[in-house]
């Protein structure tokens, strides 16, 4: 039930976020529970924010934290409503932490029963300059927000004097969450050793024949003994073609002699810490020349990805590098045809590379933080994650631009991806996920 980093930690969030937003009171809603079917429910899952700034890993809970600069000094600035203890609940659902756990360990300066959240909001929000709250995502509270800044406006009509703004308060703890303190790189270290391990087992299992899903349980039952909470997002066990749907995750066929196998899986620790890792192995030990020559070229389009994760870079200048090497090498191999520099600029291999070459990793496996703002890129810092993930999917799903070749049979059905996590030092680069081995050699059996 324990949050595993110090609870401490979530205090100084809370710190830093309100010495940022002084004159803000905001509203911070948990995640509720998601339907499964009929009435049973997801496993729950917190909202990243909520749990990154209260540690609380229980649905429906609200936080309201209340700026130093408004408001008297004995006012209450961090505000939990809670689902209340309730021993009939609680022998079904598991134990909850209450008001006087909200109170005790998450140190909330006043707790409340969750039903007291209509009666009470108003007067904590009650003449705040501006409150924070993300409009579109908490369907529950949202209302009651509206409904109650609607009064300060009126009120203001009628009688003059401040009525409060309304904000988007995530780009505020986005940018805190981008920037991983040292204690969150602990953790994400920890979600990838578990995840390098569990792809080394399963490339080590693997034999023509074997279900997908059979991999899938390895890989899954590896992050569970290992005391992971689930994995990160569903696990992609793709055999031969299949790797080239992106999204896979029927995992539902045999493993052919003679193809790939991509397996994009990773966990997800018990406070929501992500490994995303992707390799791609022969089935059957050996790779056949297409296949090594698109592994190779893709292996290195990687390598120099990683080579471009430094203070100052950018995700842009880190997906052009790995660009750059695919088109050359797609040029050499006669998968593509023309000046190096047109079909980049053109987005003229899109039919054989369609993503982006990362994104940010952290309480969210595609995490928060923006990567561009207009034609600024972010410019990478020590502290920021990102996966490195380029790849190639021969296929002829989609179109072939004008002016490129055909693709011939004899390459189609290879989908290709290397995914590390990679994080930014003062000095460059520390790649996370470095214990699943890559090299060609390795590769084979
Ligand atoms: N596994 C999802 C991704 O690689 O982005
Ligand atoms: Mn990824
Ligand atoms: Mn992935």
């Amino acid at each position: 039930m324990n949050s595993l980093l110090d609870l401490s930690a979530h205090a100084q969030r809370r710190q830093h976020l309100l010495a940022s937003l002084e004159d803000a009171a905001v509203v911070l809603p948990a995640a509720q529970l998601v339907t499964h079917h009929a009435d049973v429910h997801h496993r729950f899952r917190q909202n990243s924010d909520f749990f990154y700034l209260c540690g609380l890993d229980e649905a429906n809970a609200v936080a309201v934290l209340r700026g130093h600069g408004w408001g008297s000094p004995a006012d209450p600035r961090f505000i939990l409503f809670v689902e209340p203890r309730d021993a009939t609940a609680e022998v079904w659902n598991g134990q909850r932490w209450g008001v006087e756990g909200a109170l005790e360990h998450f140190g909330a300066d006043a707790a409340h029963p969750l039903g007291e959240l209509p009666e009470r909001l108003e007067a904590y929000l009650r003449g705040a300059p501006r409150i924070g709250f993300r409009i579109g995502h908490h369907p529950h509270v949202e209302p009651l927000v509206l409904r109650i800044w609607g009064q300060q406006l009126e009120q203001r009509q009628r009688y003059g004097g401040q009525g409060a703004s309304l904000f988007d308060v995530s780009p505020a703890i986005h940018t805190m969450r981008l920037r991983k303190e040292p204690a969150e790189l602990e953790r994400m270290r920890e979600a990838a050793r578990i995840s390098c391990a569990a792809h080394e087992q399963a490339r080590q299992a693997t034999q023509v024949g074997m279900g997908e899903y059979q991999i899938e349980a390895l890989l899954e039952s590896h992050f569970r003994s290992a005391g992971a909470r689930q994995p990160a997002y569903p696990s992609i066990v793709a055999g031969g073609d299949n790797a080239c749907i992106l999204h896979y995750t029927n995992n539902s066929d045999r493993l052919g002699d003679g193809d790939l196998l991509l397996i994009d899986a990773g966990c997800s620790l018990m406070d929501y810490y992500n490994a995303d890792i992707t390799r791609t192995f022969p089935i059957n030990g050996r790779f056949r020349g297409e296949q090594r020559a698109l592994y190779e070229l893709v292996l290195s389009a990687q390598r120099h990805a990683i080579g471009a994760v430094q203070p100052g870079s950018s995700s842009a200048e880190v997906h052009n590098a790995a660009v750059q090497v695919l088109v050359d090498g797609l040029l050499e191999l006669g998968l593509l045809r023309g000046d190096g520099e047109a079909i980049m600029a053109n987005h003229d291999y899109r039919h054989l590379y369609p993503h982006r070459t990362g994104h940010w990793l952290g309480l969210d496996v595609h995490d928060v933080g923006t990567s561009r703002l207009g034609d600024h890129h972010t410019a990478l810092e020590p502290g920021m994650v990102l996966t490195v993930e380029p790849g190639l999917y021969i296929s002829n799903r989609l179109p072939v631009p004008e002016g490129q070749p055909e693709i011939p049979n004899h390459w189609k059905g290879i989908g290709i991806r290397i995914e590390d996590d990679v994080a930014v030092t003062a000095t460059g680069h520390e790649v996370l996920t470095a214990a699943a081995l890559k090299d060609l050699q390795a590769m084979e059996t």
